[in-house]
């Protein structure tokens, strides 16, 4: 049986080594981790996965941008009240190239990027958004699952392994997305995100403490989140799936001593050859302009 299951782990090695958009830079440690979780089984695993361009698509056939969860109220508040949509739209237009910008640390983006969360959460309170029209906005959405996401959410949930979904993105909307999608949010789904909290009327009211933003998916927002780590502390495999260099240490809260294999999406610009060695070098295996959960599946069906 152990040894089908490293044979599992060549077979798989092979099959990605030959399809074009996956990128590996280390092939041997990638296989030593890959047979580490295959021995480990379902009962070690765990998967921490970002939303926004992670499980959710990119970009549609036609190469038009889809929305981030944020990007929900840009669209519809656009469409409704224009004047305050703009203001969305200012807000994404100003920071987004600082988010991305290869010419600033992550020191000096941080600042921005609480000044962009902060000012667009303020926006989404002073307007008490109701949460039936924020479920009217979710149906109307440019959020669109990658091919295969439904059905990777709903075979962890089958075979028990623990999906924590760690979103700078809000958290409610994932909620929402998942019900409109699924049906239900499967039990095996935990959130670590930000959160808005509604008053007795069902309005928008404020957001929940800490914020979450692209750069602080660490250790420092999953402090209040041990009770939830030690209660899965025997699961000490993790698969990580990402977007941005910001996703690669959403596995710091995990108590463990196990693998930590890091998927990752490459979104960006495909001439940019620095920006996609960055890729494979922090992440183990990255998806260049993948719309599949195809490669994550078949990792994860491999250790089930
Ligand atoms: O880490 P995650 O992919 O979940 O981050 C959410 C994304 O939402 C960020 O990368 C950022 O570009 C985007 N965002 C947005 N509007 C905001 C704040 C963040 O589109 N007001």
């Amino acid at each position: 049986d152990q040894l089908k299951k490293l044979e599992h782990v060549t077979d798989l090695m092979e099959e990605f080594g030959k399809i074009e958009n996956v990128r590996i830079g280390n092939p041997t440690d990638v296989k030593e981790k890959l047979k580490k979780m295959a021995l480990g089984g379902e009962h070690k695993l765990l998967v921490i996965s970002d939303f926004d361009f992670t499980l959710s698509r990119f970009q549609n056939e036609k190469g038009e941008r889809l929305s981030t969860t944020h990007g929900v109220f840009d669209d519809n508040v656009m469409r409704l009240n224009p004047a305050l949509g703009q203001k969305f739209v200012d807000l994404r237009e100003k920071y987004y190239p600082i988010e991305f910008s290869p010419n600033l640390t992550v020191e000096e983006k941080i600042p921005h990027m609480e000044k962009w969360w902060g000012s667009s959460h303020q926006l989404i309170v002073n307007e008490k958004f109701s949460k039936s029209t924020i479920e009217d906005f979710v149906r109307q959405s440019r959020i669109v699952f990658k091919d295969g996401a439904e059905e990777l959410i709903q075979s962890l949930d089958a075979h028990s392994v623990p999906l924590v979904i760690f979103s700078a993105g809000i958290g409610n909307i994932i909620e929402i997305f998942l019900q409109q999608k699924l049906g239900a949010i499967p039990r095996n789904t935990h959130f670590i995100s930000n959160m808005i909290l509604f008053d007795e009327n069902e309005q928008a009211r404020a957001f929940s403490e800490p914020l979450i933003h692209t750069f602080c998916k660490n250790s420092s927002v999953i402090q209040k989140e041990t009770s939830f780590f030690h209660e899965i502390s025997g699961r000490t495999n993790v698969i990580l799936l990402g977007d941005s260099m910001g996703d690669i240490h959403m596995d710091v809260g995990v108590e463990k001593n196990g693998p930590t294999l890091k998927i990752g999406f490459y979104n960006g610009d495909l001439s940019d050859q620095k920006a996609l060695d960055h890729y494979v070098e922090v992440y183990d295996i990255v998806l260049v302009h993948d719309p599949t959960m195809n490669i994550a599946q078949k990792v994860i069906d491999m250790i089930n």
